[in-house]
């Protein structure tokens, strides 16, 4: 089937993908959350030696986009240069560790655009009609009367809607709800969690529309242009899912819609491992995408994956409704990682969490007072009873424990639940410092007798810290790039490494703490 392209390596090759985020305002909290959860996901595959491509972006059309710039007396293109910098900018600051940032005015993306529009006219699957109907700006989409309702309201973001009667091209997305549900039914995890998938397949119980793929140039000039009618503008959100064929390179830009696309298939990175996104825009995702990926005769995405929402005080955080958190401002006090461990570790991946500045600072201190506190208590104890040199012992005090986190972790991160991860590790490093309590090595170190025992109890701290750098490197890679270090280590180790490593004799170093102490 289009899902099983051939000899497809999927366990080491694998793309990965976030939304790309409206370039009409700063990237807040809720878009950092979608970002590092992706980044984890790189990261982590990484590690198990997967070839990554990840790949972040700016969805810079459309009309939302033409009305931003036009208030603050910009260009669209001016408005959405200077808001790519900043999602860019925020994106290093928070040490993502993208592979290519797609933006949507981008030549290359206009082309493929055109690319596969062309292919679908040539292909019988647009046509035009006549469209009448409620248009939310805001979320860039139409409403039918029953669900804009008497008053008119748009039923995601409560703006007014407006009514509009225009020419559109429809693309005839109603030919393939049969085989849409059909594939969901058949591959269980194509959309995780499951909550999510059974919403897509309830809502596939009603008859699908076609689908409105464009827009008269007289409302929206910001956009890219129909290849057969240069009067229209693609459908904002159209335009914006081709991106993640765009950036794979399955499509030449610049070549007709007889390309097969199946041609390149060994240096492309189509079709994508994972698409992650927020529940707000998983029908885009799950639906008007596989089949206009079906209408063209490409491959599906693996895996499409629906995380949660945050909110504040019983609302969603969003622009719109005034009540965002700035990430960047809480790195000032808590630093990246422990912005990014706050993110992963509170929100179960798929469900919502509500933002508590209360909630973050106990997030915080877990790290710093489980994990920071047994790293440099061990570290310590090594440079005082062992002039710094890690002893040449079995260190297998807490084999057993390591083992069941490892295997309990890879677990959790394979089945895309990231916050039972970043649980259970932080589990071993409770365990680790209960270890620590019952050897008692300050005891250990009085009685002359005690030595070998002592040496065991550093050997094994030292492993188990050696792993636990391994465990939280996608989550928090600065802070355990120099844990590492400070175990006298060149690099992280990956996790099959850190199965086996062995440490005798390397020279650890005290430094600052790892994650200091905030006062509020
Ligand atoms: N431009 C579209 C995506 C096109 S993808 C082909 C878009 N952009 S967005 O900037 O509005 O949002 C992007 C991501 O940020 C989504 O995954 C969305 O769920 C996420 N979030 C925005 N606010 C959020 C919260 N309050 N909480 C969690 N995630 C949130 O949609």
């Amino acid at each position: 089937g289009l899902c099983d392209a051939p000899n497809y390596p999927y366990m080491n090759r694998r793309y990965l993908t976030t939304p790309i985020y409206y370039a009409t305002g700063d990237p807040h909290l809720g878009h950092a959350y979608t970002t590092v959860l992706a980044d984890t996901l790189a990261r982590y595959y990484r590690q198990t030696g997967a070839e990554v491509r990840f790949l972040t972006g700016t969805d810079e059309h459309g009309q939302k986009m033409q009305e931003t710039a036009a208030k603050r007396d910009m260009t669209p293109i001016e408005l959405a240069d200077q808001m790519a910098e900043s999602f860019e900018a925020a994106w290093k600051d928070l040490n993502i560790s993208f592979d290519r940032f797609i933006r949507t005015s981008e030549p290359e993306h206009i082309g493929v655009v055109s690319t596969v529009l062309e292919r679908l006219w040539a292909k019988g699957q647009i046509y035009d009609d006549v469209y009448s109907g409620w248009y939310c700006v805001q979320e860039e989409r139409y409403w039918t009367e029953r669900e804009v309702g008497a008053e008119h309201l748009c039923p995601d973001c409560k703006r007014p809607v407006e009514f509009v009667e225009e020419k559109n091209y429809f693309f005839r997305m109603s030919d393939y709800q049969e085989r849409l549900i059909q594939h969901i039914e058949d591959h269980p995890e194509w959309i995780v969690p499951g909550t999510r998938r059974n919403e897509i397949l309830g809502f596939l119980k009603q008859p699908l529309q076609d689908l409105s793929i464009s827009r008269p140039k007289s409302r929206l000039a910001w956009g890219v242009t129909l290849p057969f009618d240069p009067d229209h503008v693609c459908y904002v959100w159209v335009d914006a899912l081709i991106n993640y064929v765009t950036a794979s390179g399955l499509l030449d830009p610049d070549s007709g819609p007889d390309q097969p696309g199946f041609a390149d298939q060994g240096n492309s990175w189509w079709p994508a491992s994972l698409h992650i996104m927020g529940k707000d825009i998983i029908t885009t995702h799950a639906v008007y995408w596989p089949t206009l990926l079906m209408a063209a005769d490409l491959p599906l995405p693996k895996q499409i994956l629906a995380h949660g929402w945050w909110i504040m005080e019983d609302e969603k955080m969003a622009k719109s409704v005034g009540n965002v958190v700035d990430p960047l401002a809480l790195r000032e006090d808590y630093g990246t990682d422990g912005v990014r461990w706050y993110l992963l570790r509170d929100m179960p991946t798929g469900a919502d969490a509500s933002y508590t500045p209360e909630r973050f600072h106990a997030r915080y201190d877990e790290l710093a007072n489980v994990l920071g506190n047994l790293a440099s208590r061990a570290i310590s104890m090594i440079v005082k009873y062992r002039d710094g040199i890690i002893p040449e012992a079995a260190g297998d005090g807490l084999e057993a424990d390591i083992a069941s986190t490892l295997s309990a972790v890879t677990g959790h991160m394979d089945a895309l639940r990231v916050h039972d991860a970043m649980a259970t590790s932080m589990d071993l490093a409770r365990t680790a410092n209960g270890y620590v309590d019952r050897r008692e090595p300050w005891s250990q170190a009085k009685d002359p007798s005690g030595a070998e025992d002592l040496d065991e109890t550093l050997a094994s701290l030292a492993r188990v810290i050696a792993v636990l750098t391994a465990l939280f490197l996608p989550v928090t890679p600065q802070k355990m790039t120099d844990l590492a270090g400070r175990l006298g280590l060149k690099s992280v180790p990956t996790l099959d490494q850190a199965r086996s490593i062995s440490l005798g004799g390397l020279r650890v170093e005290k430094g600052a703490p790892l994650f200091p102490r905030v006062d509020r």
